[in-house]
């Protein structure tokens, strides 16, 4: 099979979906693979590496001309033109982002295999978590720099000061991307809080990886209770390949303290918090209600020298199978079933075609 690596062209995107070592193991299985001339710069991979592992350097359009082209972040419209009937295995998002991506890849009959909807045998996230783990940790990151009084923060720095505890730190979501963020700020000695909807859950996490953080059920009430007085909200909720419930309403934000900051990490799904709205690591935030909204949808894409080797750790042994089985074999394996998203002019995903209201076209 002709494998094609495209260079990323989301805004600050340095990410790049295989390694030379990637490059090498799908060789190793008698594939073909192209790589687009400098796609790997971003994450300190050069040309020269990838042609010393067997790649051949192409242009974008022969990087796309392909059986599988394997990418890290949904296509964007520049990049419309060059679907086709190839097999795309990336991030797609589909239920967040605009339904143009969903009707472009139902057009031209582009089979879209989405890492966030790919479950292991044990119903795990397992392409999507090392993501969210490193998002987790951003949040608490850019969350404390944005709270900072030159960055339109409230001036308090998060953690504590010579013992004393400073800062409220609210999660919302208790799964692989509220974990790392409420461990962070257990890290810098803020007063953390979690929302989560399964109380049993929520106490095997406290025993296991948050003793520290306090935690409570995610109904209206009690997020409104606690967000009035948090200083950096994280919004960390996935309900699986539909798009994000906004569970944090704008009377929400609007009673938080002017310089308190948000982060919707959630955003790739549409978010979870009602105020929120798209922004890129070039134009990072905006202020709503006076508080300060971080909502990047290609968190990782800021460590991509980090994102990426996780990621290829994570997608290697998904993409060599996809190569073995090629499109005809893909539905019939259970790694696959729910990962394909669109194939041949239908969405096989029903949460996404809910949430675009395609029902129409539902393969169901
Ligand atoms: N912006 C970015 O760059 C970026 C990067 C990585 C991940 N993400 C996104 O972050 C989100 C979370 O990902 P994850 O890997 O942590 O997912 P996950 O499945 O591990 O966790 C999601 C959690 O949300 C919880 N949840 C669902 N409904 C809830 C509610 N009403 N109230 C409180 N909690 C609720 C679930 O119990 C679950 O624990 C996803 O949308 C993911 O795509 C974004």
């Amino acid at each position: 099979m002709k494998i094609g690596i495209p260079k990323e062209i989301k805004d600050q995107e340095g990410r790049v979906a295989m390694t030379p070592a990637g490059v090498q193991a799908l060789l190793a299985q008698g594939h073909t693979v192209v790589v687009e001339s400098d796609a790997g710069l971003g994450a300190g991979f050069t040309n020269q590496q990838y042609q010393m592992a067997g790649a051949k350097l192409v242009p974008v359009a022969q990087a796309w001309d392909v059986d599988l082209v394997v990418k890290v972040k949904e296509p964007l419209p520049a990049e419309y033109p060059y679907l086709d009937t190839q097999m795309v295995f990336t991030f797609f998002h589909l239920a967040g982002v605009t339904p143009s991506l969903t009707e472009a890849l139902l057009a031209k009959g582009t089979t879209a295999i989405a890492y966030e909807t790919l479950e292991d045998g044990h119903g795990r996230l397992p392409i999507l978590a090392p993501m969210s783990a490193i998002a987790g940790n951003m949040a608490t990151l850019m969350g404390a720099y944005y709270l900072a009084r030159f960055n339109q923060g409230k001036g308090l720095q998060l953690g504590k000061v010579l013992g004393k505890p400073h800062g409220k730190v609210v999660v919302v979501g208790d799964g692989v991307v509220g974990q790392h963020a409420a461990q962070v700020a257990c890290g810098m000695g803020a007063q953390v809080w979690v929302a989560g909807i399964d109380a049993g859950f929520m106490a095997s996490i406290k025993a296991k990886v948050l003793p520290e953080a306090n935690f409570f059920l995610s109904s209206p009430e009690n997020l409104s209770q606690h967000i009035a007085d948090a200083d950096l909200v994280v919004g960390a909720v996935l309900c699986r390949g539909a798009l994000a419930p906004k569970i944090i309403t704008e009377a929400m934000i609007q009673s938080m303290t002017t310089g308190s900051v948000v982060v919707d990490v959630s955003i790739d799904q549409g978010g979870c918090i009602a105020t929120s709205k798209p922004t890129s690591h070039s134009h990072p935030v905006f202020i709503e209600h006076g508080v300060v909204h971080y909502c990047v949808t290609n968190m990782p894409g800021a460590y991509p020298r980090t994102a990426t080797v996780a990621l290829e750790d994570a997608t290697l042994p998904y993409t060599v199978a996809i190569a073995a089985l090629g499109k005809a074999g893909l539905m019939s394996d259970q790694r696959f079933a729910k990962a394909v998203n669109v194939m041949d002019g239908k969405i096989t995903c029903k949460a996404v075609a809910e949430a675009l209201g395609m029902m129409d076209v539902w393969a169901g």
